[in-house]
């Protein structure tokens, strides 16, 4: 069942010289359940892309397109509406843990507030919910977590908290951008193992925002990949993943360690920089970077289009598929 469907989703933001296009026509749609992967380099406007789902953009951001949820457009939502459905439908962990935290208030208050807000709970009910919420983000001994402060805990620990906070309304769905970047192995290990949970048990549907490609293989079922506010490729993960069809999403993949490469061999870094949103190149943002660019990239915008049952991809010369 889909519960969530992206259409031509833009965004604009003010800058001191004007407004600029960070995000610029996205579409994607998540299924109960399903955690929706979303992967691309720094600047590529995952963050943004998202933000503008909860309508949590900076004043003055111009933002077009449709976001169905449960039959209402979320981007046209208005101040009341909008108050419901987040935390409620749509729940979000920041990329910055610490954003999602009051530092000067108690885990425990932060956590009985949004219960409360939202479901009306008495101050009991809130707690008993609270502590039950701490539980299942794996906080060892939640009566005194309860009653500590954001600082007392450790990035790993903050980070579930974090995650707890946005699960207090049971939400159907979940953006977590970055929800492990910055974490050692097994605190990250420990993080996916409860989406993953999660997804399974109560059909939650998670969209999951990270550069890391090995998180993305060890838990998403789909992959889209962004490039220069555009999706160039998305598909099921692990065939993306293993035979990927666009340039970029090729480079992406060539340029991660690999666990057998021996000790001091290089790796193949993707030359040259992302476009700014400011200097994005005509055509397809990625031709100046790319091996197999042609005279024919640089006209127009590659759409992205099927090229299987699952999959889609924004690049016509499509040099590396179907194989
Ligand atoms: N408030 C803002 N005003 C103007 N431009 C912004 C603002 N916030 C972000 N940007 C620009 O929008 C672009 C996309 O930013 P975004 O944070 O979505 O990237 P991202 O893909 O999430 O990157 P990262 O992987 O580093 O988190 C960047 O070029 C960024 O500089
Ligand atoms: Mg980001």
């Amino acid at each position: 069942m889909t519960l969530l469907r992206v259409e031509d989703l833009r965004v604009r933001l003010p800058t001191s010289s004007g407004p600029v296009t960070i995000v610029d026509g996205v579409d994607y749609q998540v299924e109960q359940g399903q955690v929706f992967g979303v992967a691309g380099e720094s600047g590529s406007g995952k963050t943004i892309s998202v933000l503008a789902l909860m309508q949590l953009l900076p004043q003055g951001a111009q933002v077009d397109g449709r976001a169905l949820y449960d039959g209402r457009d979320l981007l046209s939502l208005g101040p009341r509406a909008l108050q419901q459905m987040r935390g409620r439908d749509i729940a979000m962990v920041f990329q910055d843990p610490l954003t999602s935290l009051h530092p000067m208030l108690s885990i425990g208050k932060q956590l009985t507030e949004h219960v409360r807000v939202h479901e009306d709970a008495s101050r009991d009910v809130a707690k008993r919910r609270a502590i039950e919420l701490l539980e299942e983000v794996r906080i060892p001994d939640p009566e005194q977590a309860f009653h500590s402060f954001p600082h007392q805990f450790s990035g790993g620990m903050r980070q579930r908290v974090a995650i707890a906070i946005a699960l207090a309304c049971r939400p159907k769905v979940l953006i977590a951008d970055e929800p492990t970047t910055a974490l050692d192995v097994t605190v990250q290990a420990g993080i996916l193992r409860l989406l993953d949970r999660l997804r399974r048990e109560n059909g939650l549907a998670v969209i999951l925002i990270t550069h890391d490609l090995g998180v993305m293989s060890s838990i998403a079922d789909h992959v889209s990949i962004f490039y220069a506010g555009r999706i160039v490729e998305s598909g099921p993960t692990r065939e993306l993943l293993t035979k990927p069809r666009h340039p970029y999403t090729r480079a992406l993949i060539d340029a991660l360690p690999h666990p057998e490469a021996e000790e001091g061999s290089e790796l193949v870094a993707i030359g040259g920089s992302p476009p700014t949103p400011r200097a994005r190149p005509d055509g397809c943002a990625f031709h100046p970077r790319c091996a197999y660019a042609r005279e024919s990239c640089e006209l127009s915008v590659p759409s992205l289009v099927p090229v299987s049952d699952s999959r889609l991809l924004a690049c016509p010369i499509d040099p590396l598929g179907p194989r």
